[in-house]
């Protein structure tokens, strides 16, 4: 089902292909996030339980001019991974540079599709282990009928990468987009519209709340793609943690992540005993929805997910035979991080929460690089004389600090799981 307003959706991304990317850029950097990076997707939607020579079948819904698709075929030609992503967008402005963008790379393992995502049903596409669809349902006529279309291609035992913005970090946006209807209406040509944005934002009040939002920066460094976006798009939908709840509930989807998961929770924010003792008696979703309540600086929500009852069991970070893995930044500059005081301060927009660590993170983190196992380090530092107990009580503390800060995970097995080794026959037998 589409409608006039998502003519001019579409009629904007050809206009203005978002986000606003040079190829040329590519040979410089690589841009990397959330939902859809590779070490997410292993941890978050497999458990670390998918063996990373098991060919993955990725799908990137809305697609645009790449970001997501560049960044899983990258990580996965870097590490010799097998599979495929398929990129999927309906413009062809923003299929023109995503396919630059692959091209400076020499990227081949992308699969390019031209079409919208609510004709998957029936498309002879899929079915995909991984669809990523970022900053998408929330333009759709219907969102839920968006999802299902995303769902029908869903592979068992597959999972998703959201995102959807959400209110409270987006106060002042929609009061700007509603002065901005009257002042250069919908059906005006993208070019005008975005004209008068510009001369709007040069007067904009002082007092006017957008200014005073430090969450969101497309109008300012976003190019005329981000400000097209951010305050012209003719239709975006923001959510609650409740609303996405519910909107994922309906499809029959449940959150295996909210990422970073310490946004979702109230605790840090909260260090007053009396206050902590009453989040204790909340449900997940009742402390996440509160955390947004909070915050006030939430202004997407990213969540990986997947068919109810079909989350896997997490592997057991604290298995000897585990292999952590830094998401991006490596363990030794995470380890520089660590203030003298055993904490590490996180940024999330203009909010710092320290998280704290044990006194042994440091010499833990620098023995993280992805391979080494929970044995290999603990026999390494045991060789500089810290004692098996020591470490086990320092990496039950390190590993779920870092793990909520979505800054340490668990690597994908290299080949398939062994078999749990068969327990030795009695001696003497
Ligand atoms: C805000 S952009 C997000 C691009 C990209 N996912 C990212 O986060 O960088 C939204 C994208 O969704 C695409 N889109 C909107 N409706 C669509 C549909 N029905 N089918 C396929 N793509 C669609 C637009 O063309 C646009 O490229």
């Amino acid at each position: 089902m589409t409608d006039a307003t998502d003519a001019r959706l579409a009629a904007q991304y050809e206009a203005y292909p978002y986000p606003q990317r040079d190829p040329r850029d590519e040979a410089k950097r690589l841009i990397v996030g959330s939902p859809g990076h590779s070490r997410e997707v292993d941890y978050w939607v497999f458990g670390a339980n998918r063996p990373a020579s098991r060919p993955l079948r990725a799908l990137v819904a809305g697609g645009g001019t790449g970001d997501a698709t560049i960044m899983l075929a990258q990580q996965l030609a870097r590490e010799g991974r097998p599979g495929t992503v398929t990129w999927l967008d309906r413009s062809a402005a923003a299929l023109k540079i995503a396919q630059a963008r692959a091209a400076v790379r020499g990227l081949t393992n992308i699969v390019w599709e031209q079409r919208s995502l609510l004709d998957l049903p029936g498309s002879g596409l899929g079915p995909f282990d991984y669809i990523d669809c970022c900053g998408v349902l929330h333009h759709l006529p219907d969102p839920d009928s968006g999802l299902r279309a995303l769902l029908s291609v869903l592979a068992p035992g597959g999972g998703m990468g959201l995102m959807v913005y959400a209110p409270y970090g987006r106060t002042g946006i929609y009061m700007i987009q509603d002065a901005l209807r009257t002042l250069a209406p919908p059906e005006q040509e993208p070019a005008a519209r975005l004209d008068v944005a510009r001369r709007v934002m040069k007067h904009l009040p002082e007092t006017a709340w957008l200014r005073a939002n430090r969450s969101v920066t497309d109008h300012l460094a976003g190019g005329d793609s981000g400000l097209y976006d951010l305050l012209l798009n003719p239709r975006d939908q923001a959510y609650t943690v409740p609303a996405l709840h519910d909107l994922l509930t309906r499809a029959g989807l449940e959150i295996a992540c909210w990422v970073e998961p310490i946004r979702y929770d109230p605790v840090p924010l909260l260090p007053d005993p009396r206050l902590r003792a009453r989040i204790a008696t909340l449900s997940m979703l009742e402390r996440a929805a509160l955390a947004e309540n909070l915050a006030g600086n939430i202004a997407a929500h990213i969540v990986y997910c997947t068919r109810i009852g079909e989350t896997p069991v997490r592997a057991d970070p604290f298995h000897p035979d585990a292999v952590p893995i830094c998401r991006e930044m490596s363990g030794e500059d995470l380890a520089k991080g660590i203030q003298p005081n055993n904490t590490l301060v996180v940024g999330l927009d203009a909010l710092r929460v320290p998280v704290p660590v044990p006194p042994m993170a440091g010499a833990i983190l620098r023995l993280i690089d992805g391979k080494r196992t929970v044995r290999d380090i603990a026999a390494q530092l045991a060789a500089r004389g810290t004692g098996a107990e020591a470490f086990d009580r320092a990496w039950r503390a390190l590993f779920p600090a870092l793990e909520a800060i979505n800054r340490l995970l668990l690597a994908a097995p290299s080949g398939p799981r062994e078999p749990a080794a068969a327990p030795p026959p009695p001696t003497g037998a």
